[in-house]
Formats: structure tokens, C-alpha cells, sequence
């Protein structure tokens, strides 16, 4: 099939462009406000392929419209979004604006040249502070805390109210809990703007000497060591998670289908500092410091229906997510 993957050159994107490319032809649209030109050169070099890139914002009606023109497009896995919590609480109207207004154009287009295959980005903040784990598809959402899981519940609002408006759509919403690593090649991996403000990119920065010390934000939560438990999801196998609820949309002519992509293991904050220290053979500096504001205790998934419905699973250990997030750094500072 020919895939158009909006952010596809970005973390998830990339990782995801990689695995398409193995039976896919890939047309990406990408605005590089979170990802580099050069990602492109990178997956070329894992794969072998090119993919066929246009640069430019989906909430531009002409560029999706010429792109779904010249090219043949079978489905669309879209990316294209802003996710960092803390700076949605600060850019309410930009979050909303980039990652709403710009999904009712792509489907506005995608219905304008009959493409309904769709595998939507969502994200475990749509269940807001949940009231007890392991997370199921079926539990409730909402509640949430921040601008950025409130546009991805309004996305699935959207979604879900377009397949019960016409149910020849093909729909797939797949809700990532926290994906960490990168490519074992090192040539593709998370590299945020910045200081990060997640927990992974965070220790790699500390771990190779580009920040001080690590704050564990908060060590009182009723969890097994105090600190925050989540599900880490290595990104190969969330982007593998991608190409299963492909196959499913092209098996099924039509439907809209939920699924958690999760390993169902929870791990706390000091456990991932323990296992990036052993697997890397180095020392992690942290201190202990308050809970951050609209942090949970424990937030894993059950990703029971994705293994039964999709035929997939999560291999990758906690240690391989380790290894592969630092080397990624080490080899983005050899070149
Ligand atoms: C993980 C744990 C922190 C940083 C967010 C989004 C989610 C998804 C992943 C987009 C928590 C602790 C963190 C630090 C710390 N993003 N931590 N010190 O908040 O679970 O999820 O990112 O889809 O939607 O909500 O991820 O990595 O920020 O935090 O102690 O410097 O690490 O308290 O327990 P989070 P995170």
C-alpha cells in the first residue's frame, strides 16, 4: 500500500516509517516543527528506501489536497501533533488550533478522494487521573488534565462521531502509554528541544554530562518505591503496534477500533535509573525533589484486546529501552 504518514519525521513518526517501508510505499508530510530534514536521509540509511517527503502544515487545505492528487494515497497514519504536557498548559489555543483544526482538514481531504483508512496517535492522558490499573480500551476517559490529552479526547470524539455519521470509514485510534528508546542503529531517536521534560530524555542528557542531576518529582506516592509507576513501551514496538492496525484496516472494510499499545508493566521512576545504570554501565546523578503539578502515581495499560484483535505484543525489555535510548545520543555525538 502507499502510506501517508503526517509527522513522519518525527520520533514516533520516523520509528514508524522505518517498519512501513519493509512492504509500504511512504509519502510523509512533515512541518519540522519538532523533527529534522535529515530524519529522511536516516531512515534511508536503515532501509534502503526513499520516501517521498512534503514539507508544509496539514492545516493547509491546497498541500494535503495536491498531495492526495499526485500521489495514490491507501491510508493515512497521522502523527502530526504538539504533545508536551507542560507546554500545553501554557499554549492552550496553539495546542488546540495544531492538533484538532488540523485533523478536520485531513479528513475533510481524505473524504474528498475516498480514503477512509485511518490510524489515529492518541495517547493514555485520554484517561485522565484513572481510578485503578491496569487500563482497559473499555475504561473511562476523560477528566483530563492538560490541553494536550483534552485535544486527543476530542480528536476521538471526532473520530468516533464521523464512523457513526458513515460507517464506510476504517478507523484505528491507538492510545500510546510512555514510548522511550530508539532505533538499535542509533541513527534514529527522541531528541527534544531543550531541557525535556520527560523522564527518559531527561536521564540521557544527565547520563551523558548535558545536565546535572536528575529531580525525581516526588518519592510519597502510594507505589512500591514512592516514585511515579508507568508503562514505558519501547518505540519499535509501538511502531510495529502501527503496522498490525494497518493490516487490520486493510483485512476489515470498514469499523472504528481502539487499542491500548502498552507492555502492561509498570515501572517506577528509580527502576528506570537503575536499569539504564546497569545496561549502560553508568552512573545516573539524582535527587529526590516535590511532585511535579497533575502527576499520577500509577498509570499502566492491559493490552490484552491489541494482542487478541492484532496479533501484537511488546518484546522489547526495560534494559533494552535503556541501551537503545543512550546509544542513540552517542552515536548522534560520534557524527
Ligand atoms: C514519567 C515519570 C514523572 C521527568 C507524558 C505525557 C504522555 C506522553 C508521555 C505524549 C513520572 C517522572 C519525569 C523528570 C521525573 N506524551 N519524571 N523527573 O508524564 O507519564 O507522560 O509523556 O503522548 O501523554 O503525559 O511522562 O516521562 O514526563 O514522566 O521524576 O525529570 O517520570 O513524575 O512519574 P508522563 P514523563
Amino acid at each position: 500500500m502507499k502510506i501517508l504518514v503526517t509527522g513522519g519525521l518525527g520520533y514516533i513518526g520516523s520509528h514508524t516509517c522505518v517498519e512501513l517501508l519493509k512492504d509500504n510505499e511512504v509519502v510523509v508530510l512533515d512541518n519540522l516543527s519538532n523533527s529534522k530534514e535529515e530524519v529522511k536521509d536516516k531512515i534511508k540509511q536503515i532501509t534502503g528506501k526513499d520516501i517521498k517527503l512534503y514539507i508544509g502544515n496539514m492545516i493547509d487545505e491546497n498541500l494535503l489536497d495536491k498531495i492526495f492528487t499526485e500521489e495514490k494515497i491507501d491510508a493515512v497514519i497521522d502523527f502530526a501533533a504538539y504533545k508536551a504536557v507542560g507546554e500545553s498548559v501554557k499554549k492552550p489555543v496553539e495546542y488546540y488550533t495544531n492538533n484538532i483544526s488540523t485533523v478536520l482538514v485531513l479528513l475533510k481531504v481524505m473524504k474528498k478522494h475516498d480514503v477512509k483508512k485511518l490510524v489515529f496517535s492518541s495517547s493514555a492522558t485520554v484517561y485522565g487521573q484513572p481510578d485503578h490499573v491496569p487500563i482497559k480500551e473499555t475504561d473511562k476517559t476523560g477528566g483530563t488534565t492538560n490541553p494536550y490529552g483534552t485535544s486527543k479526547l476530542f480528536v476521538e470524539q471526532i473520530l468516533k462521531d464521523l464512523y457513526q455519521s458513515d460507517n464506510s470509514w476504517d478507523i484505528a485510534i491507538l492510545r500510546y502509554f510512555n514510548p522511550i528508546g530508539a532505533h538499535e542503529s542509533g541513527l534514529i531517536g527522541e531528541e527534544p528541544n531543550g531541557i525535556p521534560a520527560n523522564l527518559m530524555p531527561y536521564i540521557v542528557k544527565v547520563a551523558s554530562n548535558e545536565l546535572e542531576c536528575l529531580s525525581v518529582f516526588g518519592n510519597d506516592y502510594p507505589t512500591k518505591d514512592g516514585t511515579g509507576v508507568r508503562d514505558y513501551i519501547h518505540v519499535v514496538d509501538l511502531a510495529k503496534g502501527h503496522i498490525k492496525a494497518l493490516e487490520k484496516l486493510e483485512k476489515e472494510q470498514s469499523g472504528l477500533y481502539i487499542y491500548n499499545l502498552g507492555t502492561g508493566i509498570g515501572y517506577s521512576v528509580l527502576d528506570i535509573v537503575k536499569a539504564f545504570e546497569k545496561v549502560n554501565n553508568i552512573k545516573v546523578n539524582y535527587k529526590i525533589a516535590p511532585r511535579r503539578p497533575g502527576d499520577i502515581a500509577e498509570c499502566y495499560s492491559d493490552p490484552t484486546k491489541a494482542k487478541e484483535e492484532l496479533g501484537w505484543q511488546a518484546t522489547k525489555t526495560i534494559e533494552d529501552m535503556c541501551k537503545d535510548a543512550y546509544n542513540y545520543i552517542v552515536k548522534s555525538k560520534e557524527n
